[in-house]
């Protein structure tokens, strides 16, 4: 079937898949555009989203995208950037300076189709430094706005042309704070765009079994099934669509996995009734050789995800498995993280995105069958095809697994700069009744939709949740050259702290694994595993105060779809706990509670 799209034109940062999702949830497909995709690109489409962006329209700073997609017969709904651009080609203008921040109530003065079934007064979130002061001639005010905070009336805040079928909203929509966001979202798709709400899980499972059938024909798919949620819902949904012949699932034991990982998947997939096609090989010794003497993150990740695929190969061959597809879990942000837009800078590069993985993809040798989906759809398929809830609801766990959680040093510093950083930090914290100390190593984040390899900076004092927060915000706002901010857990403000030189070991990584299984059963402990989305535990090479060789970090984070997420705070009693079981494992220098939100930390420390 035929789905009516919406494409949402990707102007920067996470709006466009906030978007997108909202769209979705009306059983509308919305895909992903980038501003300078070529027209045919839009045609075909019932209608297009601008999203907003960290650029300015004042300014011109319009990155050159395709205009001519004005010129479709569709149409086109912008938000805040989106909305001052169609304003300007239009005929209307935009000034700079009448930023707006947080919560405003918009009167609408003109009835109008994508306001139906509104009440005249809105609440709306704001976020901008432009503002539409002028329209075109073919447009007409829908409403005004004044930010909760007081101010200036703002004009524009919605217009309208309906003649020309070109709309914008200076608001958010897709943002929560727009309490009826996702009605106006709703009637711009089905009232305006008049799509046909198709796009629902159930067609979705009934057209991939079709597409798998098709694509697979007389072959089969080899499928390497880690027991994250994602590579169990595509082994679910191959073993749907094809005859046991036809399907192969490999588990690999890459020595990264969390502790007891390996039985319990393996017992999941024989529940599942998958045990027939299910092989398994214990291949850590050939990951831990391969990733031998590395310490850069982005090497160690391409490390990984190559051997996988040699692994993988040396094992079809094992089995007399020929001419079969690479089966993936991949879901549709591991793409757009890797830099599988244009767009997108390379943050991390997904193990299933690595260089020998888009050779098979460029050959035709690899069948994603979620690479459209995010993760809540992802979970929502698994649900319909009836995996259990405890496979479809555990934590997402990254495919290089405790690879990108077990850092790696030269042990020769990293301290460039940090001396003179020092001062700056405490001054800062100081006025929250806290201590700070640059840290001597590295950890990826990302800053303004950019790569970033930074330190962290350890806080140390008591203090509370909130004011934790504010002073980390504080920190990682203003000071160059710092991505994280912890809270040190332990007795005392530690004072010296030295990198050591350390690689991907298997101690280490039994060391790690501990660790996590502390953090793991803790949660479960205090019910709260569900409540938490993620949460790394990390080990990082560094000596404390003389002691230990380990620092560990515990890194619990609320999110929706992991391009954004928020530090969680758990309750004091069980951090004491976890501070105290994990401080009494051998060799560990410290323990720290990771308190970064996402941007500028990432959720993987690596
Ligand atoms: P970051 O660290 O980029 O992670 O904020 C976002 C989400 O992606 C997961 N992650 C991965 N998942 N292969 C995966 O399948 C990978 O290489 C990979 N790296 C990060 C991470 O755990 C988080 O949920």
């Amino acid at each position: 079937m035929r789905h009516d799209t919406i494409a949402v034109v990707d102007f920067g940062g996470q709006y466009a898949h906030l978007i997108a999702t909202k769209v979705r949830r009306h059983n509308v497909l919305a895909e992903i555009r980038q501003p300078e995709d070529p027209l045919e690109d839009f045609m075909g489409c019932r209608g297009i989203i601008l999203s907003g962006s960290p650029s300015l329209a004042s300014q011109g700073e319009d990155s050159g995208y395709n205009k001519a997609i004005y010129d479709l017969p569709i149409p086109i709904l912008g938000f805040c950037f989106g909305h001052q651009e169609i304003a300007k080609h239009y005929g209307g203008s935009v000034r700079h300076g009448k930023q707006e921040w947080g919560r405003a109530r918009m009167t609408i003065v003109r009835e109008h189709p994508l306001f139906a079934g509104l009440e005249r007064e809105q609440q709306v979130w704001m976020s901008h430094f432009d503002s539409v002061d002028g329209i075109g001639p073919d447009f007409t005010e829908l409403g005004y706005s004044v930010l909760d905070a007081g101010g200036d009336e703002h004009r524009f805040a919605a217009i309208a042309s309906d003649k020309l079928r070109r709309y914008g909203f200076q608001y958010h929509p897709e943002v929560d704070d727009t309490t009826h966001g996702d009605d106006m979202i709703g009637n711009f798709v089905l009232n305006i765009c008049e799509c046909n709400p198709t796009w629902t899980m159930d067609n979705y499972v009934d057209e991939q079994i079709a597409a798998i059938r098709e694509r697979v024909g007389d072959g089969s798919v080899f499928l390497l099934a880690s027991g994250g949620v994602d590579s169990t819902v595509a082994a679910v949904l191959f073993g749907k669509a094809l005859e046991p012949a036809r399907l192969s699932l490999l588990h690999v034991d890459n020595g990264l996995m969390r502790k007891g990982e390996s039985a319990k998947v393996l017992e999941s997939f024989n529940r599942m009734g998958l045990g027939e096609n299910l092989h398994f090989i214990d291949a850590s010794e050939d990951f831990l050789r391969d990733m031998a003497g590395m310490v850069e993150p982005e090497e160690k990740r391409r490390a990984i995800g190559t051997t996988f695929v040699t692994v993988f190969e040396k094992e079809a061959r094992r089995l007399g498995i020929e001419g079969h597809l690479l089966g993936q879990g991949t879901i549709y942000p591991d793409t757009i993280e890797t830099g599988g837009t244009k767009r997108a800078d390379t943050i991390k590069t997904h193990h299933n995105r690595v260089p020998v993985i888009e050779e098979m993809i460029q050959a035709g040798k690899v069948i994603e069958p979620l690479s459209d989906l995010y993760k809540v759809e992802v979970r929502e398929l698994g649900e319909k095809l009836g995996i259990p809830r405890d496979m479809i609801w555990r934590h997402p766990f990254p495919g290089p697994g405790l690879g990108v959680r077990l850092l790696c040093s030269t042990g020769d510093g990293n301290d460039d700069g940090l001396a003179e950083m020092t001062p700056e930090l405490n001054r800062i914290v100081g006025e929250f009744g806290l201590a700070a100390s640059p840290l001597p190593l590295k950890s990826v984040g990302v800053k303004a939709d950019l790569r970033s390899y930074e330190h962290p900076v350890l806080l140390t004092g008591k203090a509370d949740w909130d004011t934790l927060d504010t002073a980390s915000g504080a920190v990682l706002k203003s000071v160059t050259g710092i991505n994280r901010s912890l809270w040190w857990l332990g007795e005392g403000t530690p004072t010296s702290f030295r990198p050591l030189a350390a690689t991907m070991t298997r101690d280490r990584l039994d060391l790690l694994r501990e660790a996590d299984a502390l953090m793991m059963e803790g949660l479960r402990r205090h019910g709260l595993y569900q409540e938490i989305w993620q949460c790394p535990t990390v080990l990082v090479p560094l000596e404390v105060d003389g002691k230990g060789a380990e620092l560990c970090i515990l890194r619990p984070i609320h999110s929706e779809r992991a391009m954004t997420a928020t530090a969680a705070r758990l309750p004091l009693a069980l951090v004491a706990e976890l501070q105290e079981q994990i401080q009494a494992l051998p060799g560990i220098s410290g323990v720290a509670y990771d308190l970064t939100s996402k941007p500028p930390g990432t959720i993987e420390w690596e």
